[in-house]
C-alpha cells in the first residue's frame, strides 16, 4: 500500500559504499522517533548500491524507508547488455522503481511510448512505478505545460488499467526546474498537479495517485510547496544527497500529515 505522502530522493549517479553506510545510519537516527508515521520515504541509489543500502538500512533500524532503482529495462529478460529488468530489480530488495525521468527522456532519448512500456514492466513485476513527467522551458513559455504533460500521461494510461494507475505514483518535474535551483512557485507546481489530478479523473482514475513535485525541492522551500493541497510529497535530487536536508523535507511533509 503506497503512502498518501511521499519524500523520494533520487540520488542520481552519485554516492559510493562509504556514502550508503554512513547515509543509512545518520538518517535512521533522524526518522527514529521522529513521528513520520504516514510518510513514506524511499531511496533510489544507483543499483549497484541498491541492496546495500536496503541491508544498511535494516541494519540501523530504518525498515520503513523503501528503496528503488532509477530505470529498468521494459523486457523481462533478454540479450540487452547492460540493462536491467523490474523483476531483477525486485529481487535485490527494490520496491520502486523511477521511469521517465527527464533525464532518461533528454540524454537517453526516452519516448512516451517506451517510458509507458517500462511503466507496465514495473507493474508486472509488482513494484511501484514513479511516472515522471514534466514540460520544458520552451514549452512552458509557449503556453504547452500542460499539453505537454497530457501527451506524456496518454500512452501509460492507455497501456495500464486504471487500477493500476491508482497504485502508481505521479512526479511533476518540471524540467527547467530540476537541478538548476529555480523552483516551481508553489502557485505554478499547485495548477499543475490539479490539471494532472483533472486529467486523471477525466480518465475514469477515480482515485488519483500521489502526486509528487520535482524540482529544486530544499528543506527551505518543502514546507511551502507541501502546502498546496494536490502536492502529495517531492521527488528530491540534489537535496537528498545530505542528510540534513533530505530530513527536512522529510520533516515538511510530516507538517502537512499532521495537519491533515
Ligand atoms: P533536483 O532534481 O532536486 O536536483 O532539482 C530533481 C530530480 O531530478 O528528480
Amino acid at each position: 500500500m503506497v503512502q498518501r505522502l511521499i519524500v523520494a530522493g533520487n540520488w542520481k549517479m552519485h554516492g559510493d559504499r562509504a556514502m550508503v553506510d554512513a547515509y543509512a545510519r545518520e538518517l535512521a537516527a533522524c526518522v527514529e522517533g521522529s513521528d513520520h508515521a504516514g510518510v513514506g520515504v524511499w531511496l533510489f541509489p544507483p543499483a549497484p548500491y541498491l541492496l546495500s543500502l536496503a541491508n544498511a538500512l535494516a541494519e540501523a533500524g530504518a525498515k520503513e524507508v523503501s528503496v528503488g532503482v532509477q530505470n529498468v529495462h521494459e523486457a523481462a529478460s533478454g540479450a540487452f547488455t547492460g540493462e536491467m529488468s523490474a523483476a531483477m530489480a525486485a529481487d535485490c530488495g527494490a520496491q520502486l522503481v523511477l521511469v521517465g525521468h527527464s533525464e532518461r527522456r533528454t540524454l537517453f532519448g526516452e519516448s512516451d511510448e517506451l517510458v509507458a512500456a517500462k511503466a507496465r514492466a514495473v507493474i508486472d513485476a509488482g513494484l511501484t512505478p514513479v511516472i515522471c513527467v514534466g514540460e520544458s522551458l520552451d514549452e512552458r513559455r509557449g503556453g504547452e505545460a500542460m499539453a505537454r504533460v497530457r501527451a506524456q500521461l496518454e500512452p501509460v494510461l492507455a497501456s495500464l488499467a486504471a487500477g493500476e494507475v491508482e497504485r502508481s505514483v505521479i512526479a511533476y518535474e518540471p524540467v527547467w526546474a530540476i537541478g538548476t535551483g529555480e523552483t516551481a512557485t508553489p502557485e505554478i507546481a499547485q495548477e499543475m498537479h490539479a490539471g494532472i489530478s483533472e486529467h486523471l479523473l477525466a480518465r475514469k482514475i477515480s482515485a488519483r495517485p500521489p502526486i509528487l513535485y520535482g524540482g529544486s525541492v530544499k528543506a527551505s522551500n518543502a514546507e511551502q510547496l507541501f502546502a498546496q493541497p494536490d502536492i502529495d510529497g517531492a521527488l528530491v535530487g540534489g537535496a537528498s544527497l545530505a542528510v540534513t536536508d533530505f530530513a527536512g523535507i522529510i520533516a515538511a511533509a510530516q507538517l502537512k500529515q499532521n495537519r491533515a
